[in-house]
């Protein structure tokens, strides 16, 4: 997948700036005719565009666009006319939007996604991105300013390019291949490609579980089948290679030039809500790969981001989306759920079983078990009493332990005036339901049997929801924070329910009993249902012993009911068919209306379902936050939301939905952390344990290990499946004490890498390759992380393994130290290194060069832990220098309030903290432990005065300098000689 020099020689294009024209080599071999494209059989030949009155302005170019023949009307209705409108926003940022000139098409409301004012400074001629176009056949492409020879990052000219093969089509997708590229602008089609450099690295475009891993298959190397990808929010669980619960059509490019051993990344977000499919591919015998964008509605709404290294890629795309919201500090501490605690009782006495094993409990998380007949915003008055789970979460509250139940999309509807149920009647009262295309009330069925769905565009509906959270709040159920689920939107009829159907005729789900599925290598039939490592002494794991691989069938999935659609009728659009629109979007259900609402559902302001369905989860998430600052005032909200939409990060984090208890679902919720990061959404994580199937004891140990150094940090499990919490085993309680002591320990490190992330949209983990951008064997690795610039995490992710296979980056050049012995690695260069793991353990290396400001003794929360003193860790590099900084403040407030950074620099000998901010910081400084110093210092002094009983520890080369009782309100130096 490497890219070599062949890209400088690609496209000998002259890359002319805007204004121009320019002719790249391939585009005047036209073999296959000009546009001629293959959609399902039907030969139709797509004229493209000319580009006419063009006009300059300070800030970029306007122009329209007219079709250049006869129309193709391949997939709708061919738009004869069109504005391609060049902005040149920032330095670094440049936004092209195509556009139907009668302005018909849907485009994202600003109160949904809003955009950043208009520049007040022209970047014209000196932004790092420059547009250039051909007139007619219109195309554009888009260079660096600073790189004019190079291959474009962005290049439409594709129209001679061969046929794009999809290697497969998905069950119910139409089947298509294309003979070139032209522009394709239709009122249901839209279509666009660009060429990229064959087989470069490209990320993102998720939400996706990937086969090919973080990176994308793109197709170019033999055994590769290259991507196509469907946006389109989805309940499906974690499929692999499928759309899922968010839409996310933001891609990142890394183009490493082997030749000169340099690189750059640049970043390309289509901002658009409708279903499309994003093809991904190298055509055979072609020099380029392809980027190919096929989009069911909206308009061409392109924004490219220049960076030139990951990390600024991401910054730029936050800086338009908006960066994410401050976390609370307690909402990274350790959090419990599943589907399945029963009532009051079981919930208090898995707290009190927390407690008892000394397991570090932040959150406790009720599900919906803790509805009346799984209706939002309610308790069930038997099982989880308003006035009981009042004192149980003030209990929790005096322990500065929080609470957070679940809040799902779908509200209930009764079916007579003696069931009294005010979300549902208040929602009636103030018309906040998605409609039908006829104005009468959508119904879905979901937990609670037949539904109906927030509409988030009509105008009370936020006011109700926060109503209803308050009213929630009042009952008892004080949370401290929520939990989002189900709002693709998933509900289980095909269509809609039907307008008329009796009410009362579906009844509330009733959970599976028992769940089947183990992890790789538990075989329950040789091994019975412990899911213990051991039984009477002998090793559980079937693969080892040879006998058998697994048990895993095929996941269980609820049962949907398949009841007809209602016959609709078209919604508001004249000519455009809502129901089943031409091209056929390969989205996971293969069908836009299967498990969720019907396309043609309407909402306030007469927007169709077809246009905003990805951006229901988005608007819930935003409805939310402003209902739980209203609940809790001067709080930062701390929600975790399934559905995920470009801005999101603002609102909410995520979690990676119905996971399996497997190895490779430990493994891929790697690539779920790194991809969010992309999409600025960083508070994340996996059901640790996993969520569907039983887990067992060495697949918890390993993965209560990991999820500790992830951003989100929930063990939740399915109804009916094997209790997982982390005291079910002792391994597992060991383990887990283990990493959660080291997680609040590095608390400091990551509330500031948050806090970077919520002022300059700095992702806060990394993949390998962000720091090491020019070492191509990191490309691709997915197997560890980077938690921000200086810890590796390196966890065990198979059964039965002692040791795992880690590479360090740096080539050599960086000292990677053990986080827990704090001795250097041998690393090997470039390679692998093999590193001792047995169960238990974890491996996590401190990069050289760093000052990490930590907690010195990690307690049982976190309240508890801010409350201790401060340690410094310092791993110098070879040149005796170290460099850090850590943000602090009180970990709640909202909008946060007085905060202090603190500056740690190291040379040779000396050790310097800076400390600047109004902020007060009560705890003192105790610890500092300098990594790398090769000698025994004769004398260290701190503040001019010599200390005399300081430690050196010559085998990890570490003085440590303890009881310092250093204040962290005023600057310091050490010295040692
Ligand atoms: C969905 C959620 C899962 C939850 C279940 C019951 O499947 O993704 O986390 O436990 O619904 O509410």
């Amino acid at each position: 997948m490497l890219l070599t020099s062949v890209v400088s020689v690609l496209l000998a294009a002259s890359s002319t700036a805007w204004g121009n024209t320019a002719t790249p080599s391939f585009d005047t071999a036209s073999a296959n005719g000009n546009g001629t494209s293959t959609f399902s059989g039907n030969v139709t030949n797509c004229p493209g565009y000319t580009l006419q009155n063009l006009s300059h302005n300070e800030h970029g170019i306007t122009a329209s666009l007219s079709l250049a023949g006869d129309a193709c009307n391949a997939f709708g209705k061919d738009i004869a006319n069109l504005t391609i409108e060049v902005v040149y926003e920032t330095e670094s940022r440049l936004h092209v939007h195509i556009y139907d000139t009668a302005k018909n098409q849907f485009t994202i409301p600003d109160t949904v996604v809003a955009r950043p004012a208009p520049p007040t400074q022209s970047h014209t001629t000196t932004s790092d991105l420059e547009f250039s176009y051909d007139a007619s056949p219109f195309a554009f492409w888009i260079t660096r300013r600073s790189q004019p020879d190079a291959m474009p990052l962005f290049d439409t000219r594709t129209r001679s390019l061969p046929a794009t093969p999809i290697a497969s089509t998905p069950a119910g997708g139409s089947s298509v291949n294309l003979d070139g590229f032209e522009l394709v602008f239709e009122d249901q089609y839209l279509q666009i490609a660009s060429a990229l450099p064959k087989g470069t690295n490209v990320y993102g475009l998720g939400e996706v579980i990937a086969s090919s891993g973080f990176r994308r298959d793109i197709g170019a190397d033999p055994g590769e089948n290259g991507t196509l990808h469907a946006f389109w929010a989805s309940d499906m669980g974690d499929p692999v290679d499928q759309s899922m619960y968010g839409s996310h059509p933001i891609y990142m490019e890394h183009r490493y030039d082997e030749s000169t051993g340099t690189s750059s990344t640049n970043g390309v977000l289509l901002l658009s809500s409708n279903a499309m499919d994003v093809v991904l591919t190298t055509p055979p015998d072609s020099n380029v790969s392809l980027i190919e964008y096929r989009v069911i509605g909206g308009t061409l709404d392109f924004y490219f981001f220049a960076g030139p290294t990951a990390g600024s890629v991401i910054e730029q795309y936050g800086a338009l989306i908006g960066y994410p919201l401050w976390q609370p500090a307690w909402g990274f501490g350790f959090h419990l759920c599943r589907w399945g605690y029963h009532n009051i009782s079981e919930t208090r006495e898995v707290v009190k079983a927390m407690r008892a094993a000394d397991i570090p409990l932040e959150t406790q998380w009720n599900d919906i078990d803790l509805f009346q007949v799984f209706r939002d915003f309610t308790s069930d008055p038997v099982s989880f009493p308003g006035d009981e789970m009042r004192e149980f979460i003030a209990e929790l509250a005096s322990n500065h332990q929080h609470y957070i139940p679940i809040v799902d999309a779908a509200v209930a509807v009764t079916a007579n005036s003696t069931d009294v149920y005010d979300t549902y009647t208040s929602g009636v009262e103030q018309d906040v339901w998605i409609k039908n295309p006829d104005g009468s009330m959508y119904i879905g069925q979901v937990w609670p049997g037949y539904t109906g769905f927030p509409d988030w565009f009509a105008p009370n509906t936020e006011a109700w929801w926060t109503q209803a959270f308050q009213n929630w709040s009042d009952s008892g159920i004080t949370f401290d924070g929520i939990w989002l689920d189900m709002n693709e939107l998933s509900t289980f009829c095909f269509y809609s329910c039907g307008t008329g159907a009796n009410l009362s005729d579906i009844q509330p789900y009733v959970g599976a009993t028992s769940v089947e599925g183990w992890p790789e290598c538990y075989n329950d039939t040789l091994s019975g249902k412990s899911g213990n490592m051991t039984v009477n002494g002998t090793s559980t794991n079937s693969c080892a012993s040879g006998s058998d691989s697994s048990s895993i069938g095929p996941q269980k999935r609820m049962s949907i009911v398949n009841r007809n659609g209602r016959g609709v009728g078209a919604g508001d659009e004249p000519g455009v068919d809502l129901n089943s629109p031409p091209y056929a979007v390969h989205n996971s259900y293969g069908g836009l209306n299967l498990h969720t609402i019907a396309t043609n559902a309407t909402h306030a302001g007469g927007y169709a379902e077809l246009d905003v369905h990805s951006m229901w989860g988005l608007m819930e998430e935003k409805a939310t936050h402003h209902a739980v600052q209203t609940v809790l005032p001067g709080k930062r909200p701390f929600l975790i939301s399934r559905s995920t939409f470009p801005s999101s990060g603002k609102w909410t984090g995520h979690w990676l939905g119905d996971n399996n208890s497997t190895w490779q679902n430990m493994y891929y919720s790697i690539q779920g952390i790194l991809q969010f990061q992309l999409y600025q959404i960083p508070m994340v994580g996996p059901d640790t344990c996993g969520f569907n199937r039983n887990a067992d004891e060495e697949l918890c140990n390993r993965w209560m290990m990991m999820s500790a150094f992830v951003p989100f940090y929930r063990n939740h499990n399915t109804y009916g499946a094997l209790s997982q919490e982390p005291y079910r085993w002792d391994s597992v309680a060991n383990a887990s004490r283990i990493a959660i002591a080291a997680r609040y320990s590095m608390l400091p490190y990551w509330y500031t890498l948050f806090a970077n992330s919520s002022t300059a949209g700095t992702p806060p983990v990394r993949a390998l390759w962000y720091e090491f951008p020019n070492e191509p064997e990191l490309f691709a690795v997915d197997k560890q992380w980077l938690i921000g610039s200086d810890i590796l995490v390196t966890p065990v992710l198979e059964p039965g393994a002692t040791t795992v296979d880690a590479i360090f980056p740096g080539r050599g050049n960086v000292t990677w130290r053990d986080w827990w012995t704090h001795a250097a690695v041998n690393a090997t260069s470039g390679g692998t290194t093999t590193l001792p793991a047995p169960i238990s353990t974890i491996n996590a290396h401190i990069r050289d060069g760093s000052a990490l400001l930590l907690h010195q003794e990690p307690a049982y929360t976190i309240y508890e832990t801010r409350l201790g003193p401060y340690a410094l860790l310092v791993s110098l590099s070879a040149a005796g220098g170290a460099f850090g900084t850590a943000y602090v403040d009180d970990g709640e407030s909202y909008p946060p309030g007085d905060s202090r950074t603190l500056t740690f620099v190291a040379n040779p000998g000396q050790f310097r903290i800076q400390s600047e901010g109004a902020y007060d910081v009560a705890q003192k400084l105790e610890t500092i432990t300098v990594l790398g110093v090769a000698q025994k210092p004769s004398g260290v002094s701190v503040q001019g005065r010599a200390v005399g009983n300081f430690t050196y520890l010559p085998a990890t080369e570490e003085l440590v300098l303890s009881n310092l009782g250093l204040d962290l309100n005023e600057g310091a130096t050490v010295n040692w000689h």
